[in-house]
């Protein structure tokens, strides 16, 4: 497809919405034309199934909550996403199916694999060209530090450690779509590095 689809991912208070901002105020100015999406809640049915998913008041069985997500997705990417990158746009998304991955397979109900594949299954194999990780982990080699991960459980904020964990693990399997960098960072540094990756795919504007 000639267009350019651009995911964000990570923890909640990651930054991603306001380095998504930024990024889609740079392309405008270069010319692009710039399509902006979420997950979960990027149309209108999505709408729905976000209040849905995130505001009910119970249970939801597992892999109810996977299929909602993936319902979402599957309306967002046929009616919004696919007909913009045949348009030669360019889709700036906050979270996609790496969420699903590491939020729903944290849940340790449902495997990774199962997972990707219902999403890759909804989207009908939709990848996108770079996937912009903004993570939070408290230091930059958490993955290997089993003393820290292992304090984070004990303090109970395991989920969010097993999140950030499966999101690094995700990007470790496919360098050549991930850009991961450190959330800490000033927003200007990460800004510029996320320009600097872009730039690498833009195609000159029409
Ligand atoms: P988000 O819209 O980024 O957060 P908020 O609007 O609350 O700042 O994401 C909403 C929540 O949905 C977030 O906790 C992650 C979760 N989520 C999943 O569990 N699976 C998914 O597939 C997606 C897209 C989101």
């Amino acid at each position: 497809m000639p267009g350019l689809f651009i995911t964000f991912e990570g923890g909640d208070g990651s930054g991603k919405s306001t380095q998504s901002a930024l990024l889609v105020e740079w392309l405008q100015a270069l010319g692009h034309g710039v399509v902006v999406s979420r997950e979960p809640g990027g149309t209108d049915v999505g709408l729905e199934l976000r209040q849905l998913v995130l505001h009910w008041r119970g249970e939801i069985a597992p892999r109810a909550e996977a299929l909602i997500y993936a319902a979402d997705r599957a309306h967002n990417i046929a009616t919004k996403v696919r007909p913009a990158l045949e348009r030669g746009e360019i889709v700036v998304q906050d979270r996609y199916l790496d969420s699903s991955v590491a939020y729903q397979g944290a849940g340790r109900v449902l495997g990774a694999q199962e997972v990707r594949d219902l999403s890759l299954w909804a989207t009908d194999g939709l990848l996108p060209d770079l996937t912009v990780l903004l993570d939070l982990r408290e230091g930059s080699d958490r993955l290997a530090d089993r003393t820290l991960y292992d304090r984070l459980e004990a303090a109970g904020d395991d989920f969010h450690a097993r999140v950030s964990e499966a999101y690094l693990e995700l990007a470790a399997a496919e360098p050549e779509r991930f850009l991961v960098l450190d959330a800490r960072d000033t927003i200007e540094n990460i800004a510029s590095a996320i320009r600097s990756r872009v730039e690498t795919l833009l195609r000159p504007a029409p």
